[in-house]
């Protein structure tokens, strides 16, 4: 089977490791093991819950006691109509593998991660994209997408919050997409990771597993949750669509293991207080960013609405890669080019990481701007 290259993935394989300063992390800060048992209460009783598991596969599609935990995360799901996964990213490849056969249409707006254009490509189907564009503000067009609707639409794809732009689809335009998803009877596929990092309100926004019958809400303990090193996630939707993903799933997957299972159902039993932090986290930064953005004259965005991620346009004339690479080599500082995105002329920030480290990242990216001026 080909697929193009991941380009973010290949992007952050090459320099994450190796840069002073990462402000290309999508992460709210991760926790260390001791913060989470910390949250969770567990600091003197984890080892001894720990120490007589036999590690077995456990339970195949994810403990009761974890699946239940996530499915608090929905309104109107139960722990039957939650299916763990190795990450998100395990989610993501599982539904298409189970949904897309060749020559079905898949529409994804983009700009977005990447699975949601190349597996479906790489199985065969039309994938047509529908741009959100910086000029409208990132809002999602619904008569175009309405123009883009066919009888062979299998499914509509978006990450929501979306990444990288930090985007969300407000109320009245989430239910028109829900409408056009109804009248072409297709898949609604919501890549969830970010759901939670809010900007506004303290409880979780609607999940399109919670609005929609065939809506496919995929979620992760690695963004809002800061617990990425477990390489946990899941998908919540009807049992139907499940048990498609499941003849799949034994193929790839088999179960996840007893331990992250465990680490993150003691999460999720604690999910007011890590989402509480998250939230704290990105409001904090994104405040410090705005304040940069505004005082910094070679950089523009549409202030994200919420997630942990910006697009940021740069004013000198260099294509991404290149201005990150310089970036990167002067100061040390790492930034994802948008041409990964393929919106070039911007670089990605992450900025829901450590604080310190964004303060001065963002203060040596200004001092390399006034460097470039000075060569230019
Ligand atoms: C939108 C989106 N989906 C999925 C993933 C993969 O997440 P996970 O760590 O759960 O595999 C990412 C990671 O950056 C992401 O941004």
């Amino acid at each position: 089977m080909q697929i193009a290259p991941f380009a973010v993935e290949q992007w952050m394989n090459a320099h994450e490791t190796r840069c002073e300063l990462n402000l290309a992390e999508t992460c709210v800060e991760s926790l260390t093991v001791a913060q989470l048992l910390d949250i969770a209460g567990a600091t003197d009783t984890f080892l001894a819950e720990v120490r007589p598991l036999k590690l077995t596969y456990g339970a195949i599609e994810g403990s009761a006691r974890l699946r239940t935990a996530i499915a608090r995360l929905y309104a109107s799901r139960a722990p039957g109509e939650v299916l763990l996964t190795h990450g998100a990213a395990g989610a993501n490849a599982l539904v298409y593998a189970a949904l897309v056969e060749p020559g079905d249409r898949v529409i994804t707006i983009v700009p977005t991660y990447q699975q949601h254009v190349s597996i479906p490509e790489s199985l065969g189907a039309d994938v047509v994209c529908l741009p959100l564009r910086a000029e409208a503000g990132y809002r999602l067009d619904l008569d175009e997408l309405r123009r883009l609707l066919t009888p062979s639409t299998k499914a509509i794809a978006l990450t929501n919050p979306n990444n990288p732009t930090g985007a969300v689809l407000d109320g009245e335009t989430l239910e028109g997409l829900i409408g056009l998803a109804e009248m072409a009877d297709a898949w609604l596929v919501a890549d969830e990771v970010y759901r939670g990092a809010s900007q506004e309100g303290d409880v979780l926004p609607p999940s399109i597993a919670d609005l929609y019958a065939k809506g496919i809400a995929v979620g992760s303990m690695s963004k809002a949750f800061s617990l990425a090193g477990l390489r946990l996630g899941w998908i919540c939707a009807s049992t139907d669509l499940l048990r498609a993903v499941e003849v799949h799933r034994d193929y790839t997957t088999i179960s996840m293991g007893m331990i992250d299972d465990l680490l993150a159902a003691l999460a999720l039993e604690h999910s007011d207080a890590i989402l509480a932090r998250s939230r704290a986290i990105v409001r904090t930064n994104l405040e410090i960013l705005d304040r940069w953005v505004a005082s910094e004259p070679a950089i523009t965005y549409v202030k994200p609405a919420a997630g942990t991620t910006a697009l940021l346009r740069y004013a000198p004339d260099l294509p991404s890669q290149e201005f990150c690479l310089r970036l990167l080599e002067t100061t040390g500082v790492l930034f994802t080019p948008g041409s990964a995105f393929e919106v070039e002329g911007t670089v990605r920030i992450g900025y829901a990481n450590n604080e310190a480290v964004l303060v001065e990242g963002l203060r040596r990216t200004s001092a390399f701007l006034r460097q470039l001026e000075s060569a230019g």
